[in-house]
C-alpha cells in the first residue's frame, strides 16, 4: 500500500540527521544544563538516562511503527489502522501540541538570533551579572524586537519546511547537524580546558544521591519525553518517511544516544566553565542567555565563542522547528487536500500569531494571564505537563493493546529482514503495555497536583 508519489528520506543517514534534528534541541542545550544544575548533576543524569533507555525508547519503538506502517500523517495513520476508533484524539492531541510548542519554541528561537547578531558587538560582553540580566530582560520584553524575531526564526523554519522532505527537511539536516556537532565539541574542550573546570566536571559525573527527590525523577521523565519529541507525533510523522528496509530498532537507539550524547556534550560545554568562574550552576532558565555571556566576557576571543555557542542554539532549535511545523503541514496536505505551500502558510499565520501572543506576555502583555499564566507560560506549561505525557500515554496504549501483535512484530523486524530476538519483543511489548502507561499516568496525576509523589 506504499504511496509511490510520497516524499520520503533518501537515505539512512538522511533519517538519522532528522530525527536527530528533531530531537537534539533547546532541550538539551538550554533546558539539560539548568536542570542538571538544579537537580543536583550527576544523580539527576543517571536517572535520566534509565528513563531514557527504559522508558523512551520502546515509546519511540511505538512511534516509528505507527508511521512506517501506515505512511501517512498522524491522524491518516491512526484512521488506517483504527477507522473511528477514539484513538483519533492521538491526531487532534499531536497538532495542538505542534502549535502549542512552537508557540513558545519560535520566540526562543527569535532570542538566540538577536544573541547571535548581539554577539558581535564589543558592548555586549561584560563580566556584570546585573548588566547581562537587564540587556537580557530588556530585550525579551520588548514589542517590537522579539516578535520580529520570532517571525523570522519562523519564516526560515517554514523555507525550509515548504521544500519539503528531501530536499527541505533531510537535505538542511545532513548540512546542519554535523556543523552543531562539531561546534558543540569545540565549545565543550574550550570548557573542560579552562583552569578550574575539574569541578564542574566532577559535578557532572559524580552523583550525589541524597539529592534525589520525587521532584528530581518528575523532571528527569518530562526531560526525556520533551528532549527525544515524544508524545506529539513527530516521530510517528518522521516515520512515515522512513523506507522500509530501515532498522527501526537501530533508528531509536542512535537517535537516543545522540540526543543524550549531545546534552551531555552541552553540559560539557556549559558546567566546567561555570565552575571555572565561580557562578552557581542552579541559575535556571536565564543560565544560557545572562550567565554564559557572563563567562565569554572572561575568555580571549569571547565574541567569537559567543556568535558560536548562540549559533548552536540557533541551529538545534530550527531542526527541531522543522520536525513541529511538518506533523501540522503533513495533516493540512494529506487529510484536508491543501498544498504543500498553502499548508505552511496557514501553519505560519497560526504559529506567527500565537507566538506573538507569547513574545508580548513577557512585556506588554505580562498582566493578560489564562489559569494564572501568561501566554508564553502556558504554551510551555500545556506542551509539555499535559500534550505530551498525554499523547505518549495514548501512543502506548494504541500499539500495546489496540495493534496487532503480528503487526508490530513485523513493524519492528522491517517485515522479517531483521531479527528480533524474541526475549527482547517480549521485554519491548511488557513495557509498551504496562509499565510505560503506568509510569506515564502518574507523572500525569502528578503535574496536575491530583496525586504527590513523595
Ligand atoms: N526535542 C526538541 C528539543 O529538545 C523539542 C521537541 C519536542 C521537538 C517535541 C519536537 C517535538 O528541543
Amino acid at each position: 500500500m506504499a504511496n509511490m508519489n510520497r516524499d520520503g528520506f533518501g537515505s539512512r543517514f538522511g533519517v538519522l540527521v532528522a530525527v536527530a534534528g528533531s530531537a537534539v534541541g533547546l532541550g538539551n542545550l538550554w533546558r539539560f544544563p539548568y536542570l542538571v544544575g538544579n537537580n543536583g548533576g550527576a544523580a539527576f543524569i543517571i536517572i535520566y538516562l534509565l528513563f531514557v533507555i527504559l522508558l523512551c525508547l520502546p515509546i519511540m519503538f511505538s512511534e516509528f511503527i505507527i508511521g512506517r506502517r501506515t505512511q501517512a500523517n498522524v491522524f491518516g495513520a491512526i484512521n488506517k489502522l483504527a477507522p473511528k476508533s477514539p484513538f483519533i484524539i492521538i491526531g487532534i492531541i499531536s497538532v495542538a501540541a505542534s502549535i502549542s510548542i512552537m508557540s513558545f519554541y519560535s520566540v526562543v528561537g527569535g532570542w538566540t538570533l538577536e544573541y547571535i547578531f548581539k554577539s558581535f558587538s564589543p558592548q555586549f560582553l561584560t563580566a556584570d551579572s546585573a548588566n547581562l540580566a537587564n540587556q537580557f530582560s530588556g530585550f525579551s520584553s520588548a514589542s517590537f524586537m522579539p516578535v520580529v524575531m520570532h517571525l523570522l526564526f519562523l519564516g526560515l523554519s517554514a523555507l525550509i519546511v515548504v521544500a519539503g522532505i528531501k530536499n527541505g527537511i533531510e537535505k538542511y539536516s545532513k548540512i546542519l547537524m554535523p556543523a552543531l556537532f562539531v561546534l558543540v565539541l569545540l565549545l565543550a574542550v574550550r570548557s573542560i580546558t579552562l583552569d578550574g573546570a575539574g569541578a564542574g566536571i566532577r559535578f557532572l559525573f559524580y552523583p550525589d544521591f541524597s539529592k534525589i527527590t520525587g521532584e528530581t525523577l518528575l523532571a528527569a521523565l518530562g526531560q526525556a519525553f520533551f528532549s527525544l519529541s515524544l508524545g506529539m507525533g513527530c516521530i510517528i510523522t518522521y516515520g512515515s518517511y522512513v523506507n522500509r528496509k530501515e532498522n527501526l530498532f537501530k533508528i531509536s537507539l542512535m537517535t537516543a544516544a545522540a540526543d543524550t550524547g549531545f546534552a551531555i556534550l552541552a553540559g560539557l560545554a556549559v558546567m566546567p566553565a561555570v565552575f571555572a568562574f565561580g557562578i552557581p550552576p542552579g541559575q535556571g532558565p536565564s543560565l544560557v542567555f545572562i550567565t554564559l555571556p557572563q563567562i565569554f566576557a572572561q575568555l580571549p576571543f569571547g565574541n567569537l565563542f559567543s556568535v558560536a555557542f548562540f549559533f548552536i542554539l540557533f541551529i538545534a532549535a530550527i531542526t527541531s522547528a522543522i520536525s513541529l511545523l511538518e506533523v501540522i503541514v503533513a495533516y493540512f496536505t494529506e487529510e484536508l487536500k491543501l498544498t504543500r505551500k498553502a499548508a505552511v502558510i496557514i501553519a505560519f499565520t497560526i504559529i506567527g500569531t500565537f507566538g506573538t501572543l507569547s513574545s508580548l506576555s513577557n512585556g506588554v502583555l505580562k498582566d493578560v494571564t489564562i489559569f494564572g499564566k501568561t501566554f508564553f507560560d502556558l504554551f510551555d506549561y500545556a506542551s509539555s505537563n499535559i500534550f505530551l505525557p498525554v499523547g505518549g500515554l495514548l501512543v502506548v496504549l494504541f500499539v500495546g493493546w489496540r495493534m496487532k501483535r503480528a503487526d508490530v512484530l513485523d513493524e519492528l523486524s522491517s517485515g522479517g529482514a531483521v531479527a528480533v530476538k524474541s526475549f527482547v519483543f517480549r521485554w519491548v511489548m511488557l513495557i509498551i503495555k504496562f509499565v510505560a502507561p503506568i509510569a506515564i499516568t502518574i507523572v500525569l496525576l502528578n503535574s496536575i497536583g491530583l496525586i504527590k509523589l513523595f
